[in-house]
Formats: C-alpha cells, sequence, structure tokens
C-alpha cells in the first residue's frame, strides 16, 4: 500500500476538466489505497501567476471547497495548504543546490515563457524545485498527475536521486500516475477545456450561468431536421461524459436520425450536469458560505503534514552536516 499524494494549484476556480480529469481519479486512488493520502492546494505555486491577494485566497477557498464537495474525507486523508507547512520552502532550497541549472533550463513550463525573459521570474524558473520538494517531502510514492506534469515528476525523481547518491538513501522516488484513460473534455469553443480560454463550465457553481454557458457551447449550422455526428459535436461529448449510458446512447440515435436539434441536445446536458452534480454543488455551497469552517479543516490537515515534514527535515539537515539543527522540533 503506497502514499499517494497531489497538489492542485490554487490558479482559479475548478471546472468541469478539473473535476473528471484530475480530481475524481486523485479521490479514487487515494481512497484505493489504505495508507492516508496527502492532498494540498498549492498556493506557493499560483504566486508565480498571481499577484492579487484577494484572489489568490479566493482561489484557495475554491479549490478547497471544490475538493471537500467532491468526496475528499478530511479525516482519513491529509488535506492542507501548501504555505502552512514552511518547511517545503526551506526543502526546497537545499534541493535546489542540487538541482543543475539546465535541467531547469530545459523544463517546459520556464521554456514556454522564454521568449520573454523579462517576464519570467525566478519563482517560476525554479517552480520544478519546489514541486520536487512538495512530494519528497512527505515521502510520497504514487503522484496523480496529468500529462503535462510527466517532467516535472522526472525532475523530482533525478533531485530525489541525486540527492540520495550524495547525501545516502534519504528519499523515496515517487512514481507517476497518468491518467490516460480520462479524455480531454472540450469546452464550450471546442477546444480543450482551460481556464486559459474562459471556455470553462462551472459546474457547482450558479446554475443560471451554467444554464448560459450551455447555451452557448458552439455548434455546426447543420439544420434540424439533417442527421449529425454526434462525435463531432462539443455538445454530445460533454453529454456523454457526465450522463449515465443508456442516455447517452439515447442522445445518439437522435443524433443519427435526425430531427433533433442542437437546442435540445443542450437543454438535455444542462439537466445532466444539473442533476449529476447536485449533491457537490450543495456542499460546495456550504463550504463557500463558512469560510472558518474550511481554515479549520485545513489547520487540522496542516499539522498533520507538519508532523511528516519535521521528520524529514530532521533527517535531510542531519544528512547534509547542519548538525546545530538536525533536532526537528514543531513550533
Ligand atoms: P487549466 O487547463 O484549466 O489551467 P490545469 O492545468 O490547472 O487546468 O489542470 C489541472 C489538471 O486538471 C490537469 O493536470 C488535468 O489532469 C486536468 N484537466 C484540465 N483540463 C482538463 C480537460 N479539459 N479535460 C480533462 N482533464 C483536464
Ligand atoms: N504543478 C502541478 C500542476 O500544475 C501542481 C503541483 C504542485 C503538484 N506541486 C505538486 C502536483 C506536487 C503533484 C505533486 O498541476
Amino acid at each position: 500500500m503506497s502514499r499517494v499524494l497531489t497538489g492542485i494549484q490554487s490558479s482559479g476556480k475548478p471546472h468541469l476538466g478539473n473535476l473528471l480529469g484530475a480530481i475524481s481519479p486523485a479521490i479514487e486512488l487515494a481512497e484505493s489505497q489504505s495508507e492516508p493520502a496527502y492532498f494540498f492546494i498549492a498556493d506557493l505555486h499560483a504566486l508565480t501567476s498571481i499577484r492579487d491577494p484577494s484572489q489568490l485566497q479566493g482561489n484557495t477557498y475554491a479549490v478547497g471547497a471544490t475538493w471537500l464537495a467532491c468526496g475528499l474525507n478530511p479525516d482519513k486523508h491529509v488535506f492542507f495548504r501548501q504555505s502552512d507547512v514552511p518547511e517545503v520552502t526551506e526543502l526546497a532550497w537545499y534541493l535546489s543546490c542540487l538541482t543543475p541549472y539546465p535541467m531547469l533550463a530545459n523544463s517546459h513550463s520556464f521554456k514556454e515563457k522564454s521568449a520573454n525573459l523579462a517576464e519570467v521570474s525566478a519563482g517560476l524558473f525554479t517552480y520544478p524545485v519546489l514541486m520536487a520538494a512538495d512530494i519528497l517531502l512527505y515521502q510520497a510514492e504514487l503522484v496523480p498527475v496529468g500529462k503535462d506534469q510527466k517532467q516535472h515528476l522526472e525532475i523530482t525523481r533525478d533531485i530525489a536521486g541525486a540527492f540520495n547518491r550524495t547525501y545516502g538513501e534519504t528519499f523515496k522516488l515517487p512514481e507517476p500516475v497518468f491518467r490516460e484513460e480520462v479524455m480531454v473534455l472540450p469546452g464550450i469553443d471546442g477546444r480543450k477545456m482551460s481556464k486559459s480560454y474562459d471556455n470553462t463550465l462551472d459546474v457547482l457553481g450558479d446554475l443560471d450561468e451554467l444554464h448560459k454557458r450551455v447555451k452557448r457551447i458552439v455548434t455546426d449550422p447543420t439544420p434540424v431536421a439533417a442527421p449529425k455526428d454526434p462525435e463531432k459535436c462539443t455538445v454530445f461529448r460533454l453529454y456523454a461524459s457526465v450522463a449515465p449510458a443508456a442516455a447517452v446512447e439515447e442522445m445518439r440515435q437522435r443524433y443519427l436520425a435526425g430531427g433533433y436539434g442542437y437546442g435540445q441536445a443542450k437543454e438535455a446536458l444542462f439537466e445532466a450536469l444539473r442533476e449529476r452534480f447536485a449533491p457537490q454543488r450543495e456542499a460546495y455551497r456550504e463550504w463557500r458560505s463558512d469560510p472558518s469552517a474550511l481554515e479549520r479543516v485545513l489547520q487540522i490537515g496542516a499539522e498533520k503534514a507538519r508532523s511528516t515534514a519535521v521528520q524529514t527535515l530532521g533527517r535531510v539537515r542531519q544528512a547534509i552536516g547542519l548538525l546545530s539543527l538536525s533536532k526537528p522540533t514543531l513550533s
């Protein structure tokens, strides 16, 4: 049985793609293990893109409320905010001293932005080192992530290997768990659903808003009477990801037969989203309306996370020769 860990950057409000593509599979993986899993809101990483304090805080609560609403059990697992465990930034420093410059210069997250170096902060450049610290601090074994994080996991393993070779066996080498089977959900404009494209469906938020967004889904101009190809239609693909199999098959037949308009399909999609996420929507609303309850959950999580963190950090300090600091203490 393995220790599962994943981080969720609080750079926006989670959408349907995040729920089906990341949150639910991670919770399922955690539930399949007998060890408590570690889930954290990566607010320090979000600082590489967000400079508005109230936005950062709002996103943190939105992400926290979403995970709890989607069924993360904070009594069984360790759910916390990255910045509540300051040990992680200390470990990131030690790891950064073992990280070769070219490894970071080759990372996709940096390369994407490197056309305009004046816009690249040192934080963005060292993003993968902080991520390695997130994972190694808790001796995680399985890290569920999207394919886009593959390189970050390789960097983590390389850094852990370098540390173990230099200072003796200290860190477990984590394995990524990719969600191959989950398809990439399209957004309302047909491109990948992503907060960067403003094409998302916020399925836990206000229903009128959701209804409006569903009506805006881009479709082709095929007339109502004509048969339609379900696989090419964003409305159908979204419906297929949330509705029961029999209902999906029924809609497929309607598309193929003709006489069924996109407007009707959109109404069916809206109803499916409304129904499928009703309990989560209610739970989300409750967590959002009670930030102090959410804070209490995160604080309990932070205490549990810190007790693991100080143990690892104590071993690390001793291994690297910072002997005077070798006794871990909880402040
Ligand atoms: P965004 O593209 O909105 O910025 P993130 O990159 O923060 O989303 O996504 C976090 C995780 O959510 C990704 O690693 C991926 O696994 C999942 N995810 C994001 N968008 C989608 C999508 N459209 N379909 C399926 N999964 C997605
Ligand atoms: N970089 C990850 C993302 O953008 C978020 C993250 C931060 C993370 N620290 C992590 C994921 C540690 C897994 C493990 O999705």
